[in-house]
């Protein structure tokens, strides 16, 4: 054990000496699937260190904010948040506030959080995590505010102890980082260089899950599609997808994010044969316009789009495909927003994740000429969910009468007569259960449906 944990589990003992409880932490995780597995490696940190688990802010003695940084308004939430800090610090001395995640990584953004938030304890970044026991140590020994932001990876750290979040079903980060620098996208400078991990690592992480009986695993990278570049082995993401399909006990394989333009036929194969594939994929397709496209920076058109789209049904007619959409890029003009209109119509999305474009500092989109004035932006954002939530509506009323498996996640929050899971299809289930526990995968008959989910009962 290294002097920096000595220091922080000494200290954690003394604190239960002194009030008789154990002290806990509260991490408050804004963004992606990226930060929040992210954070059950923080919580992971945390516990060996001595940590308990709070139930929320106000019960902690340490709040770790996991931030964001792809749109403004996750921004705005994080500094909300260090503003209500500041009285809590007021009343309750021994609180320390951690700051990490993306938005970090940004020279503006921690000078502004030195300045403003001088009672801000200790700020990390993406690439040091690990690093936290040190830097609460040394904030404990009397620094006032610990600063530590690496600008890329010395080495992918393997022997990082994760708290899951659930026994049920992990995520699994197949890589790091993005190298496909979309215009308007601030995560390749906050996340750095694309690394994929040894095939071995991911293997043995997914069969130790899958023995301690999770049945579903997410697999995380910014573009799962283009697993395996750089690495000495010579591999790509559906022979990867191949080999976890063979692990025993593991039941379902989900993966994020799967960007268009590395969408192989060896790909759209591998999803319609391995039997623990869901029959889901998620694939941003951002705008509709081959003008726009090509100012983000996709690679792709609308036509390379919609192609993959009758690929994937021509192998797998029920497969349901979700997406991202941004109303608003610059340059965007009436006619090319009508294209992200005919894409929603012709691809017939599940669901779509949709966004107004947000400005961010430092990427070639905030300084192209043309910004679409905000009233223009919101008109278009209305007009988009007008056109899809009537087709997100129709594919889920098509469950209606259906039998689907549902792997069962939770109580019902509004109704806890009901449990609430997804189906093997991305839908959101809630149901009258027999015998069904969370953690069972069950069949569920469909009897109703919301726009954005389906209601039954187990069979
Ligand atoms: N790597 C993933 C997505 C990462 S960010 C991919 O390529 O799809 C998640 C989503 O946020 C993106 O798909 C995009 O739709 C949206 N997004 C990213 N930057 C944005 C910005 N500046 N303004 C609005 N939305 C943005
Ligand atoms: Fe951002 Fe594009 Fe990378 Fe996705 S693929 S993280 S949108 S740069
Ligand atoms: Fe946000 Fe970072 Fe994810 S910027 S969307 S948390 S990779």
């Amino acid at each position: 054990m290294d002097s920096a944990t000595q220091t922080i589990i000494a200290y954690n003992k003394n604190r239960l000496a002194l009030t008789g409880k154990q002290p806990t932490a509260f991490i408050n995780t804004f963004g992606c699937q990226a930060n929040v597995h992210d954070s059950e490696k923080i919580a992971g940190l945390l516990r060996e260190i001595g940590y308990g688990q709070a139930k929320d802010e106000a019960e902690a003695e340490l709040i770790v904010y996991n931030t964001c940084c792809v749109r403004e308004n996750a921004e705005n939430k994080l500094l909300g948040h260090l503003g209500e800090v500041k009285k809590a610090k007021a009343t309750r001395p021994e609180l320390k506030i951690a700051l990490c995640g993306c938005m970090m990584q940004q020279d503006t953004a921690v000078e502004k959080i030195r300045q403003s938030y001088p009672y801000v304890d200790v700020i990390f970044g993406t690439f040091n995590l690990h690093k936290l026991p040190e830097l609460l140590a040394a904030s404990i020994e009397g620094k006032r505010q610990t600063i530590d932001i690496w600008q890329s990876h010395e080495n992918i750290q393997e022997d990082v102890p994760v708290e899951r979040e659930h026994s049920f079903k992990a995520s699994v980060n197949i890589m790091f980082g993005c190298d496909n620098f979309c215009t308007y996208c601030i995560v390749p400078y906050v996340r750095g260089r694309e690394r994929s991990r040894k095939s071995e690592d991911i293997i043995k992480e997914c069969e130790a899950l899958a023995a301690s009986g999770v049945k579903e695993i997410l697999l995380l990278g910014q573009n799962v599609n283009s697993y395996g570049a750089g690495l000495d082995e010579d591999i790509n993401f559906a022979q990867l997808l191949r080999k976890i399909n063979e692990i025993e006990g593991l039941k379902r394989i989900r993966f994020m994010t799967s960007h268009p333009k590395d969408l192989s036929d060896e790909m759209i194969s591998a999803i319609a044969n391995c039997d623990k594939i869901c029959n889901h994929v998620h694939l941003p397709v951002q705008a509709g316009s081959d003008k726009v496209l090509e100012k983000m920076n996709r690679s792709y058109t609308k036509h390379d789009f919609l192609e993959l789209v009758r690929k994937l049904r021509a192998v797998s007619p029920d497969i349901r495909i979700t997406t991202d959409i941004i109303v608003g890029f610059p340059g965007e003009t009436e006619e090319d927003f009508e294209d992200t209109l005919d894409v929603v119509r012709q691809a017939r999305f599940q669901n779509a994740f949709t966004f107004k474009y947000s400005k961010r500092t430092g990427t070639p989109a905030a300084i192209m000429d043309e910004q679409v004035p905000d009233e223009v932006v919101g008109r278009r954002f209305t007009r988009l969910l007008d056109e899809l939530t009537p087709i997100v509506y129709e594919i889920s009323a098509s469950n209606i009468g259906k039998v689907v498996s549902v792997l069962v996640e939770g109580v019902n929050e509004g109704d806890t007569n009901l449990l609430t899971g997804r189906a093997d299809d991305n839908s959101i289930v809630h149901f009258k259960a027999a015998t069904a526990q969370i953690g069972d995968i069950v069949d569920v008959k469909i009897t109703g449906c919301k726009t954005f989910y389906l209601v039954g009962e187990e069979v």
